[in-house]
């Protein structure tokens, strides 16, 4: 139907909204993109720009996951399923990548975008709280011990189809095929960053600055 085709359009431009290029523009007169890892993302903006302007940058991300996740509550249920039955989720994850296929590939910044993970973050938020809990602690745990953001996320990625299947026991088969698409898809736009870990190349992230002995 045409509210169908809208609410996928809407997920789209929900993830296009390149918020590290933008954010970084309006208020630093900087493209992200050309410093750094090159990413437009959540954990360059931290690189380039500093702690306020990166967790900025997060939540805004994360928050379009969420919202292009929760499109569906906005359709009929005779559209989508009753809300919360596996028909729904499946809907809610289909948008949930296409707001991250926005992110990676934003129409308002030349199809240039981030690596998807903050928004990928939101979209599990809104779909399985407790098992984004569990990506959540995996990713700062990770973080604390390595600096490495990029092997954070990776583990985190890895995380989610395996809490679904061992802590929440999730027997719905589509669900956790998305779950491990999700996974694969972090392994995707991580390519570089792997390279780089392998050979040692790849920057550190220290939230705290270092104390000095
Ligand atoms: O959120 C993306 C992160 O995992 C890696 O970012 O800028 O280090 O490539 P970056």
């Amino acid at each position: 139907s045409i509210y169908l085709v809208s609410i996928v359009i809407l997920a789209y431009l929900f993830g296009s909204i390149p918020t590290a290029v933008w954010f970084g523009q309006a208020f630093y007169g900087v493209d992200v993109r050309e410093y750094g890892s090159g990413n437009a993302g959540a954990t360059n903006t931290f690189r380039v720009l500093g702690k306020k302007a990166g967790s900025i940058v997060m939540f805004v991300d994360i928050f379009k996951g969420w919202t292009a996740t929760n499109l569906p509550y906005l359709l009929d249920t005779t559209v989508v399923g009753d809300y919360r039955s596996p028909h729904f989720v499946n809907f809610q994850l289909a948008l949930g990548v296409i707001a991250v296929l926005g992110h990676l590939f934003p129409l308002f910044a030349g199809f240039r975008g981030g690596k998807g993970v903050a928004t990928l973050f939101g979209m599990v938020l809104a779909i399985h709280w407790p098992a984004a809990l569990c990506c959540v602690s995996v990713f700062i745990l990770c973080l604390l011990i390595t600096h490495y953001v990029s092997l954070s996320s990776i583990s985190a990625g890895f995380t989610f189809p395996i809490s679904l299947a061992l802590i929440f026991k999730t027997t719905v088969p589509s669900i956790m095929l998305y779950a491990i698409a999700i996974c694969a898809l972090i392994l995707i736009t991580h390519q570089k960053n792997i390279e780089r870990l392998l050979k040692g190349h790849e920057s550190k992230i220290y939230l705290f600055k270092k104390r000095r002995s």
